[in-house]
């Protein structure tokens, strides 16, 4: 089935089947490898991209039901890695092995655009929904402060151990 899918700005036409997971439209028809795989079933985050600039796990979204939202894929955030939070993920140094960190990068892109100066306790909930094996949380929390252009505060931070 042929739909017109609107990626990072960019119209591509796909024919694939209407069930397919958008993941795969995204990595194997699109061939943008930012986004992961990880469960595929909606429990890790890796795969998360921004549907009408909303957080959404691509392995559960279908393709038809894309068809008529705006996508943003990790690429589309900023052209050369310039956005405040690939520049914070930099800085600190966030990532371990990495394979998560797309899906943590876009669920803080979505919480930023709404609450740009989020609280720890905003960032936990908006980030719940995104695993790190390695453990990167505190990392992630306090790249999140930076890219908002907060500090993140000392006491919280220690006592959060996610
Ligand atoms: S691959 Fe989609 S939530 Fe894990
Ligand atoms: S950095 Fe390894 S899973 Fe998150």
């Amino acid at each position: 089935m042929a739909f017109t899918l609107t990626v990072n700005g960019k119209e591509s036409s796909v024919d694939v089947p209407a069930d397919m997971p958008l993941l795969w439209v995204i990595r194997d028809v699109l061939n943008l490898k930012g986004t992961k795989f990880g469960c595929g079933i909606g429990q890790c985050g890796a795969c998360t991209v921004h549907l009408n600039g909303r957080a959404v796990r691509s392995c559960q979204t279908l393709a038809s039901s894309a068809a008529n939202a705006r996508i943003t894929t990790l690429e589309g955030l900023s052209a050369d890695g310039s956005h405040p939070l690939q520049l914070a993920w930099q800085d600190i140094d966030v990532p371990q092995c990495g394979y998560c960190q797309a899906g943590q990068i876009m669920s803080a892109a979505a919480l930023l655009a709404t609450t740009p100066k989020p609280t720890d306790t905003d960032i936990d909930r908006a980030m719940n929904g995104n695993l790190c094996r390695c453990g990167t949380y505190l990392r992630i929390r306090e790249a999140i402060h930076r890219a908002a252009g907060q500090s993140s505060n000392p006491v919280q931070t220690a006592q959060a151990g996610r």
